[in-house]
């Protein structure tokens, strides 16, 4: 089923997210032989683009994420083997959404950006990640410096870009309105960021799981639901937990244009995008859906008795019942 999202029209709503699986021509063309409606290129992280390893202390034991990978693919090499994957998708006829983990407003990646726009990237997917380990500084603050970030590469590229947005924002519709004033046409809800883990024996950090559980779409299904509702003309795309075609179809109802799938893959192979792709058909064609334009946000906030999205409490249960 067909779907636009940031602008372009996809041939199908299940992306595959920015991960291992999108990070070689090969792979790409697995996912375009399985019907995915576009690729998000495994993120080339600002530090690479920089030359930056030292900026990465980062290094939990087993498998890490970004140390083990700029230490992999630091260098002008990888650079441009980037650069050649966008070509890749092209040739292969997939849209190709590229991908960058930023860190900060600085030039120089930022002109790299540019690049990957010339390369042939359909669109510009922001990885933004401001941990802050100040107290002094507000979120507004830190909400002015992804939006200045946006602002700064919508400006940059003549492609449309959306921002992968960390889960715990205090107010993520003003975020979301804040971006999308700066240009964004889009976003995705959510970075599931690589976590460390303690050993408590060794007392050493270890590798927590980078996979998903179905429960976390949750999370993100409220957010969908209710920014879909408070800033409609942001594209949305939900990462994290759609596992399957009834994930999917939540999404979608929430007012997702899209859903982006990697743990979905690890699981069940490349056959999962177009497992949930038929799901998704055969539930329209049930429900007598003929486009995603027909149900997209019929569940979300905007929707009368929807409300619930608002509700966080279990006051049901209160003051004691039997469960
Ligand atoms: C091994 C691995 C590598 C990943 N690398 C990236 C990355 O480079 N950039 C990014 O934005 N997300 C990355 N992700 C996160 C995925 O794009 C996705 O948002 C997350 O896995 C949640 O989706 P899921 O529930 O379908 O797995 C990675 C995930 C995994 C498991």
């Amino acid at each position: 089923m067909k779907t636009h999202y940031l602008g372009l029209e996809l041939s199908s709503p299940v992306i595959v997210a920015s991960s291992p699986y999108t990070a070689t021509r090969d792979n790409i063309a697995r996912c375009a032989a399985h019907g995915a409606g576009a690729v998000v290129l495994k993120s080339i992280f600002e530090e690479q683009v920089l030359h930056r390893a030292a900026a990465c202390d980062f290094r939990p034991q087993g498998m890490g994420d970004s140390g083990e990978y700029l230490e992999r693919y630091l260098g002008d090499a990888y650079k441009h083997e980037f650069l050649g994957l966008i070509a890749a998708g092209r040739e292969i006829g997939i849209p190709v959404i590229a991908s960058i983990n930023c860190v900060s407003a600085g030039e120089g990646w930022i002109d790299y950006a540019g690049a990957m726009a010339d390369a042939g990237a359909s669109a510009l997917e922001l990885n933004i990640f401001f941990q802050s380990a100040d107290s002094s500084r507000s979120a507004q603050q830190i909400e002015c410096d992804y939006a200045a970030v946006v602002r700064r590469v919508v400006e940059t590229v003549g492609i449309p870009v959306s921002v992968k947005l960390p889960l715990r924002l205090t107010n993520v519709l003003a975020m979301a309105r804040a971006l999308c004033e700066c240009g964004a046409r889009g976003a995705v809800m959510f970075n599931r960021f690589f976590e460390p883990d303690i050993d408590i024996e060794r007392m050493t950090f270890v590798s927590s799981d980078p996979f998903s559980m179905p429960s976390e779409l949750r999370n993100v299904l409220r957010t969908a639901a209710l920014c879909s509702s408070a800033v409609p003309e942001l594209d949305l795309a939900v990462s994290t937990g759609v596992h399957d075609g009834p994930a999917a179809v939540k999404a979608l109802l929430c007012g997702a244009r899209a859903v982006q799938v990697c743990t979905a893959i690890h699981l069940h192979g490349y056959g999962a995008i177009a497992a949930i792709d038929r799901f998704v058909d055969e539930w329209a064609a049930r429900h007598g859906f003929a486009a995603p334009d027909d149900f997209r946000g019929k569940m979300n906030y905007g929707n009368p008795g929807n409300s619930l999205f608002q509700r966080v409490q279990y006051m049901q249960y209160f003051p004691v019942k039997a469960i």
